[in-house]
């Protein structure tokens, strides 16, 4: 036996060598008489194996022509600060060789065998994106067809650059192309195929990718322009694959919390501003929120700005402002109740006709127009102006209660100076209403317009 496997190689050898010369492809080439229960005898594809280092064609001014076909099986990482895509690919290849053939009625009934990948000639596809491709396992197998198709499965890992936009983060889309091309091939030696239709790839891709991860697959696109380089033409199949982030976690973790505190901050305004409460209550929701942002760092993309970082800039910004407005607004009380300055005319006149029953501001609250409406125990740090309010009634009332040091003329100016109390007092709360009003329009103008931005 052992002294018959040359010679059979030798004579397939010449086989193979005249059907060169004729360029046949009918003939079959592998004798297959070593086809058994004991499996192939490794003779019959000697000839073959002994060619492995050329390309398989009968004529070399003849294209190989090699079609392709991926499963997009998972979307591990994409990098925003390195612009890097990581995914996982399963690459199908098939191309001819003319050297294979063999007739399955002779062969006990087999069409296919499997053969070592490393024992063949393989095409050297890759992807023109990828900036580290993870080795494939070795000792992968192919699978050999009788009519000499070959076709070969490799898993890959593709680490590729990619274009990625992160100003609509949670919500964004990224467009990503795998561009498969032969490392050297011109388009004069090999042209590039699809080895299954385009839906198909993107079903089955979606159907594994939508059961894990982050990223949804939405679609993937095709285009074949060939690629110049130098004078060489190269054959390449550029895959648009767009994804989509699902937002859900994001928007519990983000955009919940943030909402609920600006809700919080909002109705915080209708603490009374006389009490003490709101200052201290607005400082700690800022305080709240701050802890909220470096808790929530770890979320929000490592670099870029995406529009979900000047939202929560916004948010800041809008509470800080609402802060802000009440130590106004506290600095006002503060200042009518210890010493109002003379009111301008002007202002007077105004103040009047916003607390008229014709209100220039809709929101201006109803019981400062009904003189003074305030308590002098709720006022903030005040003596003096307690005793001069709670202290001193009306000039009638002093009249009749018949107070023995206080002359007329005192009495008017008291009078007068809680005339000019009430009036501050009066202005600091429409001044608070307005600027409450102020808020709001801006509150709602730029959540506005983020959203409207999120939703493009
Ligand atoms: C195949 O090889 C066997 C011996 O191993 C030989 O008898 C047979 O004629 C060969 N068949 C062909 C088609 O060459
Ligand atoms: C190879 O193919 C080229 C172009 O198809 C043809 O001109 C040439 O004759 C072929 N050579 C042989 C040996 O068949
Ligand atoms: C490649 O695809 C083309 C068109 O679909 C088909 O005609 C050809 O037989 C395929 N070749 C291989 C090796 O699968
Ligand atoms: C991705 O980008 C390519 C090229 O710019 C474009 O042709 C394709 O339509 C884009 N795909 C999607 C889903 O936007």
């Amino acid at each position: 036996m052992e002294g018959g496997w040359p010679s059979r190689g030798g004579f397939l050898l010449c086989l193979t060598v005249s059907l060169l010369l004729q360029g046949t492809g009918d003939t079959f080439t592998i004798n297959c008489s070593g086809f058994d229960q004991h499996g192939v005898d490794p003779a019959t594809f000697q000839a073959v194996f002994d060619r492995k280092a050329f390309r398989p064609v009968t004529n070399l001014s003849l294209p190989t022509h090699v079609n392709i076909s991926f499963t997009l099986s998972a979307i591990l990482k994409v990098d925003i600060h390195r612009q890097l895509l990581t995914s996982f690919l399963w690459i199908t290849m098939t191309w001819d060789n003319p050297f294979i053939s063999w007739n399955p009625e002779e062969c006990v009934g087999s069409h296919k065998v499997t053969v070592l990948a490393e024992n063949l000639w393989l095409p050297d596809i890759f992807i023109t994106e990828s900036m580290d491709v993870d080795g494939a396992p070795s000792g992968l197998i192919a699978y050999v067809s009788s009519g000499g198709q070959i076709q070969y499965d490799r898993p890959v890992k593709v680490t590729s650059i990619c274009n990625l936009d992160i100003f609509y983060f949670p919500f964004d889309q990224q467009n990503c192309t795998l561009t498969f091309r032969s490392f050297l091939y011109t388009v004069d030696s090999m042209l590039l195929g699809m080895a299954q239709e385009l839906w198909m790839i993107t079903d089955v891709s979606r159907n594994i990718i939508q059961t894990q991860g982050e990223w949804e697959l939405l679609d993937i696109k095709k285009a074949t322009p060939k690629m110049l380089v130098g004078r060489s033409l190269y054959d390449q199949i550029m895959f648009y694959v767009a994804i989509r982030r699902r937002p859900r976690l994001y928007v519990i973790n983000l955009l919940v919390p943030s909402s609920f505190l600006m809700a919080i901050d909002t109705l915080s305004f209708f603490l009374p501003a006389e009490s003490e409460n709101r200052a201290p209550f607005k400082i700690t929701l800022l305080l709240g929120y701050n802890v909220f942002l470096l808790m929530m760092n770890d979320l929000l993309p490592a670099s870029g700005t995406p529009l979900i970082s000047v939202y929560f800039a916004l948010c800041l910004s809008l509470m800080v402002v609402s802060l802000l407005e009440t130590i106004l607004i506290t600095y006002l009380l503060h200042l009518a109740t210890t010493q109002p300055p003379p009111m301008p005319h002007w202002l007077h006149s105004l103040l009047l006709r916003c607390t008229s029953p014709r209100k220039c501001c809709p929101a201006a609250p109803q019981k400062g127009n009904t003189s003074l409406g305030l308590s002098p125990a709720h006022l903030p740090g005040v003596k003096e102006p307690v005793e001069l309010v709670g202290k001193v009634p009306g000039p009638k009332e002093a009249e009749l209660n018949g107070c023995p040091g206080s002359t007329r003329a005192q009495q008017e100016d008291k009078a007068q100076k809680q005339h000019l109390v009430s009036l501050w007092v009066q202005f600091s709360r429409v001044m608070d209403t307005l600027l409450f009003c102020l808020y709001l329009l801006f509150m709602a103008t730029s959540i506005t317009t983020v959203i409207i931005l999120w939703n493009t």
